[in-house]
């Protein structure tokens, strides 16, 4: 039995995140079929593929809270929220998901400086520069359909986005990865 390194309050919310993470997993999934089941074959492929994500996400917590001898505890995951009622609707339900998640994640990180448990406190660094990109994503998706007409975007406009995603990549470029050679 591995020495406990985490705190209880430390302990307990990164269980919760872990939760966050699977939830999200459900969410992405949930949009996912709902997008297929419309039509939107490379708006659902994309987002089956965040789906996947978001559970490696989960798997990453769950490894860390193991690997600092304590107890990681698997439970019921809620049900996602009511499929959206268009893609206008839906990239708006990912951007706000999104940024409800960076600010969940802010508390943990928070929790772990004023422990001074800096090895926590690293470890979360990861998922802060993984929201940039995940946000960074999601902007791009209401960049697109806003483009596309919005809560009106129809026919030819919704075609192409459709067709654009389907093979859009879920990595982001982050600003502090960039140089002069490589922009
Ligand atoms: Fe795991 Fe989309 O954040």
């Amino acid at each position: 039995m591995k020495t406990n390194r985490l705190s209880e309050k430390l302990s307990a919310a990164l269980n919760e995140q872990m939760t966050k993470e699977a939830h999200a997993s459900q969410i992405y999934l949930s949009y996912a079929a709902w997008a297929d089941n419309n039509g939107f074959s490379g708006i659902a492929n994309f987002l089956f593929r965040h789906a996947a994500e978001e559970r490696n996400h989960m798997m990453k917590i769950l490894e860390y809270i193991l690997n600092r001898g304590a107890k990681a505890k698997v439970i019921a995951i809620p049900a996602p929220a009511n499929d959206p009622i268009s893609v206008n609707n839906c990239f708006e339900k990912v951007f706000k998901h999104e940024i409800d998640n960076t600010n969940s994640i802010y508390k943990v990180v928070k929790m772990a400086l004023v422990e001074e448990d800096w090895a926590t406190w690293n470890f979360l660094q990861w998922f802060v520069k993984e929201q940039i990109e995940e946000e960074n994503l999601a902007n791009y998706l209401m960049d697109k359909i806003t483009l596309a007409g919005g809560e009106n975007a129809k026919g030819d406009a919704l075609y192409q986005l459709d067709k654009d995603l389907e093979k859009t990549s879920g990595e982001v470029k982050l600003a502090q990865d960039a140089t002069t050679t490589n922009p």
